[in-house]
Formats: C-alpha cells, sequence, structure tokens
C-alpha cells in the first residue's frame, strides 16, 4: 500500500485484467471518505496487491486518517456498485524537510480488476482537490524506483522529479 512499494508479479499486470473483467466506468463510481465499514474491503484488496494482510496497521490509518472533517488529513474510497474499488491516503505536513505546507500522497490502490478505467485518477485529482482546500498549492509522493505502474501512472497525472532525493542506512543492533 504505501508508495515505497514495488509493483508485485502475483497481481498479474493490469492490462491482462482489464481483458478478463469488466470495469466499472468512470463515471460510475464515487469518491468519498472512508467509513468504517470499508476497512475489511480495504484491508482484503491491500492484501491482494501486497500479499500480507495487515489489518491493525489499516485500523490504526483509519483512527488516524479517517476523520471526514479534517482536509489535511485524507483518506478516501472509489465506491462501484457497492463495493470499494480503490482507495487513496495523504495528508498536508508542515515544513517538512524545510519545505513549507505541501500535500503528501502516501498510499494509493486501485482493484487489479478496477483499473485501467480512471479511478486512480480520479483518487488522486479528489486528494488534491482537498489539499486545495487546505490552503497548499503542491503534492508530493515517493515511490519505489522499480515500480514503474505507479511511475507511469503518476507521471501521466503530471507530477515530475521534485528536488528531494530520500538517504537511508541500516541501523546496527
Ligand atoms: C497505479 C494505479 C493506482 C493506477 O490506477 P488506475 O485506476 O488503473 O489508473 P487510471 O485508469 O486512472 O490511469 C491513469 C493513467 O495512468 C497511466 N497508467 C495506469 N495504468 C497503467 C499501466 N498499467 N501501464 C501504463 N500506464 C498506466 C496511464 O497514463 C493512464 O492514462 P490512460 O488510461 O489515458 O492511458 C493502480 O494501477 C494500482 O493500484 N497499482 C498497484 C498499487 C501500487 O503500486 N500503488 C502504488 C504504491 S502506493
Amino acid at each position: 500500500m504505501t508508495a515505497t512499494r514495488s509493483a508485485r508479479p502475483a497481481e498479474g499486470t493490469a492490462r491482462k485484467t482489464r481483458e478478463l473483467s469488466p470495469q466499472p466506468a468512470a463515471a460510475t463510481v464515487a469518491v468519498r471518505p472512508v467509513r468504517l465499514g470499508d476497512l475489511d474491503q480495504i484491508v482484503t484488496l491491500d492484501a491482494r496487491v501486497t500479499g500480507l494482510e495487515k489489518r491493525s496497521y489499516w485500523q490504526s490509518l483509519y483512527r488516524r486518517y479517517g476523520a471526514p472533517t479534517q482536509a489535511e488529513r485524507q483518506f478516501l474510497v472509489a465506491e462501484a456498485g457497492g463495493r470499494v474499488v480503490g482507495f487513496v491516503i495523504g495528508e498536508v505536513r508542515d515544513w517538512e524537510f524545510g519545505s513549507p505546507p505541501c500535500g503528501w500522497v502516501f498510499a494509493i490502490d486501485v482493484h487489479p480488476e478496477a483499473r485501467l478505467a480512471g479511478v486512480g485518477a480520479r483518487l488522486l485529482s479528489a486528494i488534491c482537490a482537498g489539499f486545495r482546500r487546505a490552503g497548499v498549492r503542491k503534492v508530493r509522493t515517493m515511490l519505489s524506483r522499480d515500480n514503474n505502474l505507479i511511475l507511469s501512472f503518476f507521471r501521466s497525472q503530471g507530477m515530475m522529479a521534485g528536488p528531494f532525493i530520500p538517504l537511508e542506512m541500516d541501523l546496527e543492533s
């Protein structure tokens, strides 16, 4: 789910999935704040995409980001035909890395059978609208450098390489 994750071969390719399964037209998809009753489907969707079930993690994210009244923290779902077909999570972070407040998208997932129908674009557009309401004029994300799928997606939406580089090291015990 996180933006550092690589695409996994177990999912199959999105384009192959489109041939196998009918997709919701973007127009029939509603984007709305997450509800507690969505969590099971989100856990299942994330487990399908990542191969790991992380129920307590999702419950914790729901508690932190699930309040629909705060524009600074957003957890949105795309719903079609009564089921959750995708979600996006992000927040406004103030002065991190010396940068003026900006929106960060740190998770976006669309159900493999609902991809390539504009759902991801709708989710990103909705969270960006929320960031604008929160007063910021820049959105950032981070992704695994070998995840060409998510890179293609974000590039298609207008995102470009930013001014920061990630650094890391192992911590000895
Ligand atoms: C990336 C992802 C969110 C895109 O969702 P989606 O609903 O299929 O995206 P859209 O239909 O809105 O596509 C918008 C654009 O993204 C690009 N894109 C999407 N899927 C693509 C693919 N498989 N190959 C190439 N470009 C692709 C295209 O430019 C597309 O525009 P087009 O349909 O006019 O060509 C979805 O594939 C996904 O959940 N991937 C796996 C999860 C993941 O790795 N998440 C990122 C870590 S947080």
